[in-house]
């Protein structure tokens, strides 16, 4: 079965989330947990997508304040990329936000994964900076 799940913070499901995090985005490029960051886990709502129980995919929501909302740490597990599971967790988690009467996302998307954003609704905002050591875009998507 596929679904998109809440994972509570300190929860297993949360530590899965991690797990795929570091191994997708922060391994690769040699990055470590910031403090201010840490600081901002218990705060946030952690999604994931699930196939047959398995974690393959995941994504975090901070609330910014007056309905909007900052997406970020987007992954999906390599040998699962490009079949439908990136769009699946962020077309159920879109619901959710909705129906919690948010109204805007804002995200920094990595160079490479302008165009996948772009497939699902959101836009350019801005020049390009650099984030990590790579080249962002910031973007955004109005809900509602
Ligand atoms: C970027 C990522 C989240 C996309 O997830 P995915 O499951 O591979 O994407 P999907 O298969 O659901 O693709 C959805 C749509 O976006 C398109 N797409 C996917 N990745 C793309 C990319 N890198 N560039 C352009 N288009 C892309 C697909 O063709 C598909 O189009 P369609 O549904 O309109 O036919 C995933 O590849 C990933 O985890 N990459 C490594 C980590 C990363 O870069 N995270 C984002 C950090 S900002």
């Amino acid at each position: 079965m596929v679904q998109v799940a809440e994972a509570e913070f300190g929860s297993e499901g949360y530590r899965e989330t991690l797990a795929l995090r570091k191994r997708i985005l922060r391994d690769p490029l040699g990055l470590e947990w910031t403090e201010e960051e840490e600081s901002w886990e218990s705060r946030e709502r952690h999604f994931a997508m699930q196939v047959d129980n398995e974690t393959v995919a995941c994504v975090v929501i901070r609330p910014l304040g007056q309905g909007v909302v900052k997406l970020r740490q987007m992954a999906v597990e390599p040998a699962r990329q490009g079949r439908g599971i990136g769009r699946g967790l962020l077309e159920g988690v879109e619901k959710i936000l909705v129906a919690d009467e948010l109204d805007r996302i804002e995200l920094n998307a990595r160079d490479t994964a302008v165009g996948f954003y772009e497939r699902l609704g959101f836009r350019k905002v801005g020049e390009e900076f650099v984030e990590v050591t790579i080249p962002h875009w910031k973007m955004v998507k109005t809900l509602r």
